[in-house]
């Protein structure tokens, strides 16, 4: 029989855990018995997660830390307190990450563009850069890159080169760290049920379905994206890393 606690007594950083995929990925986790610290910028939002992930699993401990991924220091904090609370860190999902406005290039504000890449890339840059000093040998790394990081997605070029930037930073990382056994490994979800992307036809006035057309079909379920993050952060999938996985139904 499959074990139902496959990450019980593994210590967890999750970035982005506040609502969406970073939620639903928190709340996956947890179901299967890690202990999780919790980073975001919404932190009230986080808290409140928190509170509902420790009533449901009594079993596990939840920490929240206030974060900001753009800032190196702040990273810095919450990776060495995670480590010092806990005694140890066994895995870490980069999941914060923001859409920026759709315009395409030739309109695309440069405030647009710094801002993405940013929160995408150098936030993801700046997690991995203390998190790869501070995780357990044999620990295991889940970037949270997107079908935008394999694919060309219209009027999302910030987003696309972030993401694209995400999958390149996980391949570094995972040759640096294999010596450790530490894997690191990049998931890249298509759209998401719920997720960032709902505003954009709001936001894009001019954005028809020919831009997108085939690209959005079909809406991935959240919790496909939570499995296939919790099994890169479990055991089974030790032999597995610098991978770039698209859970994207086929995009
Ligand atoms: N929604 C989709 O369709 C989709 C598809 C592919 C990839 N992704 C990726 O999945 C991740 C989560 O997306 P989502 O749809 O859940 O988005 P969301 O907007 O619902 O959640 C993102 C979370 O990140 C937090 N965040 C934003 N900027 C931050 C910062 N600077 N520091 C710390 N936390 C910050 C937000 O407060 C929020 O809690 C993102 O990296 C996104 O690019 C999403």
């Amino acid at each position: 029989m499959a074990d139902p606690k496959p990450l019980a007594g593994k210590i967890i950083l999750v970035t982005g855990a506040a609502q969406g995929i970073g939620a639903t990925i928190s709340n996956y986790i947890a179901a299967r018995g890690a202990s999780l610290s919790l980073g975001d910028v919404q932190k009230d939002k986080l808290d409140a997660e928190a509170q509902r992930l420790s009533q449901a699993y009594p079993d596990i401990q939840v920490a929240t830390w206030s974060l900001d991924v753009t800032d190196p220091k702040a990273v810095e904090g919450w990776v060495i307190g995670s480590k010092a609370k806990f005694g140890k860190i066994d895995g870490c999902v980069n999941n914060a990450g923001i859409l920026g406005d759709g315009s395409r290039i030739t309109e695309m504000s440069f405030e647009n563009w710094s801002n993405v890449m940013n929160v995408n890339l150098t936030g993801t840059f700046n997690c991995l850069k203390f998190q790869l000093r501070a995780i357990e040998d044999g620990g295991s790394v889940v970037n949270m890159s997107s079908c935008a990081g394999i694919h060309s997605v219209p009027v999302l070029a910030a987003y696309t080169a972030s993401k694209h930037g995400v999958v390149g930073l996980t391949k570094v990382a995972a040759a640096e760290h294999a010596h450790r056994g530490v894997r690191v490994n990049a998931v890249c979800p298509g759209i998401v049920a719920g997720g960032l992307q709902k505003n954009l036809f709001r936001e894009v006035p001019n954005l028809t379905m020919n831009d997108l057309s085939a690209l959005f079909q079909e809406l991935v379920p959240m919790n496909q994206v939570a499995a296939m993050v919790g099994y890169l952060l479990g055991d089974e999938s030790k032999f597995i890393t610098r991978a770039v996985l698209p859970v994207d139904g086929g995009f």
